[in-house]
């Protein structure tokens, strides 16, 4: 594999991703990596294929084609004497174990407290001890400023706050990768700061790699090390935010962006 600019192995490789629906094919041979530690929004119009990409990670979504390896092994497939060999799913599930991500709508367990949707997976996935398990949801609620709602079921909080708890649930999981698909697009513009702000402290604070789909500029901007454009499932340009947001290269990007500032 070919070393990250860093020199070590990536987070995160695609090699020559395929992904089709029926028979249209959304990436077409989609090549990046993902340093460890480092942050990467992912922008580009409706469509593009962002949220196809964090659920090939996730492994929601099965590849058609191509490789995902992260810290260097493979996420769903290998290379094996010349063929393309499907993986396990138990060994499939191990990968995922350490990637956690955060949906547009929050996915809470409906009937499941609070604490309960934190402990679910680190009790039964994990196989932490359920002591365990609590204190650490309560350090993770106290984290997202929750810690009065432990015992509140979800559709009782705003959405805001839903919000909060799954990215605490994410963290439960100790993710060394946290996929984030457009965790503040669904909020009232009132309820958007407290999550971002939560974000840039798990930004600040850890060095979890995080592929974040988002709007949110200046958020981008100030948390992420780089950018990436895509349109229609390939990589139109990418570089540091401050020159991708501010002289874009590509007549798309400029329009784009320009989009989404209004
Ligand atoms: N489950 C699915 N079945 C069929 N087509 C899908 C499915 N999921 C996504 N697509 C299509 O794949 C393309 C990329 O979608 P998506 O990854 O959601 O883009 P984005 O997140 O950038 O808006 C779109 O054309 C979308 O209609
Ligand atoms: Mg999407």
């Amino acid at each position: 594999m070919p070393p990250t600019e860093s020199g070590g192995t990536p987070a995160i490789e695609f090699r020559d991703v395929v992904k089709r629906f029926g028979d249209h094919t959304v990436l077409k041979g989609l090549n990046f990596t993902v340093s460890p530690g480092e942050r990467v929004t992912l922008i580009g119009p409706s469509g593009s294929g962002k949220t196809t990409i964090l659920r090939l990670i996730m492994t929601l979504e099965s590849l058609t084609g191509g490789y995902i390896d992260v810290h260097g092994e493979p996420l769903t497939h290998e290379q094996r004497g010349g063929k393309r060999v499907a993986l396990p799913s138990k060994r499939v599930r191990a990968n995922t174990k350490r990637i956690g991500m955060v949906f547009q709508h929050f996915n809470l367990f409906p009937n499941m407290t609070v604490i309960e949707n934190l402990v679910e997976a680190p009790i039964h996935v994990l196989g932490m001890a359920k002591a365990d398990a609590v204190e650490k949801a309560r350090g993770l609620l106290q984290k997202v400023g929750l810690s009065d709602k432990e015992n509140e079921h979800p559709s009782r909080l705003s959405g805001g706050q839903q919000q909060r708890v799954a990215i605490a649930r994410a963290l439960a999981m100790d993710p060394d990768i946290l996929l984030l698909d457009e965790v503040t697009s669904a909020l009232d513009p009132e309820l958007v700061d407290d999550v971002l702000q939560v974000l840039r402290d798990i930004a600040e604070e850890t060095d979890i790699t995080m592929l974040i789909v988002t709007h949110e500029m200046q958020f981008a901007r100030d948390v992420s090390q780089r950018v990436m454009m895509f349109d229609g499932g390939v990589i139109l340009e990418e570089g540091h935010p401050d020159d991708i947001f501010t002289n874009p290269r590509e007549e798309r990007t400029r329009k784009f962006l320009s989009a989404v500032l209004d």
